[in-house]
């Protein structure tokens, strides 16, 4: 049995009972367990550690995903030079299911990400469109339509949705933040990119 299966249980059911989520896509139907190994970071630690409260819909999948952080595939996207090392110490990020992810599937991709308190993930962009569901703690979401900048504070069971290349940035304050961020569409096995 995969080490995260109890993740991928937590998320579906979660997906299930979320009206946004499963209105941006149906849970993939071709999913199938990956060897991926175990890759720790700081952040896999910290969110070990941390003791995260959510709202009743969430706290199931949170408590898996601490549960598990020991046996996910924690990743990076980004380099220092470009966004410091204390950022690269305080986040963190697996893919969940996806062409790449611990569950394979080209249907859709799913990860868990986690930013400690009072970081600022700098404008970036990807093909694929997003949607992010906040777990637990908070944060300020940052985006903009032709030019116009919007923003949003999401707490535990707030979703908040970006289109295909649509710039968007996030700031944390007092809390650190642990999301379930949703990718559909055309390229769903891309990467974000800082913006120049
Ligand atoms: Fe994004």
């Amino acid at each position: 049995m995969n080490a995260l299966t109890s993740v991928l249980n937590a998320a579906r059911a979660l997906h299930a009972s979320h009206s946004k989520l499963h209105a941006f896509a149906p849970w993939p139907d071709d999913l199938t367990p990956a060897n991926l190994p175990s890759r720790p970071l700081p952040a896999s630690d910290l969110v070990a550690n941390t003791h995260l409260t959510g709202v009743d819909m969430t706290q199931p999948l949170i408590d898996a995903v601490r549960a598990t952080a020991g046996f996910a595939n924690w990743k990076h996207t980004y380099r220092e030079d470009e966004v410091g090392a204390d950022f690269l110490a305080r986040y963190g990020y697996y893919e969940l299911f996806g062409p790449t992810g611990h569950f394979r599937t080209t249907k859709l991709r799913g990860y868990i990400a986690y930013w400690g308190s009072g970081l600022h993930y700098d404008w970036h962009s990807h093909e694929a469109e997003e949607i992010y569901l906040c777990l637990s703690g908070n944060a300020r979401f940052l985006c903009r339509n032709n030019g116009t900048e919007h923003m949003a504070d999401l707490s535990p069971g707030d979703t908040r949705a970006h289109t295909s290349w649509q710039t968007h940035a996030m700031t944390t304050a007092h809390q650190p933040i642990l999301t379930f961020v949703l990718w559909r569409g055309t390229g769903l096995a891309g990467l974000p990119l800082m913006a120049t």
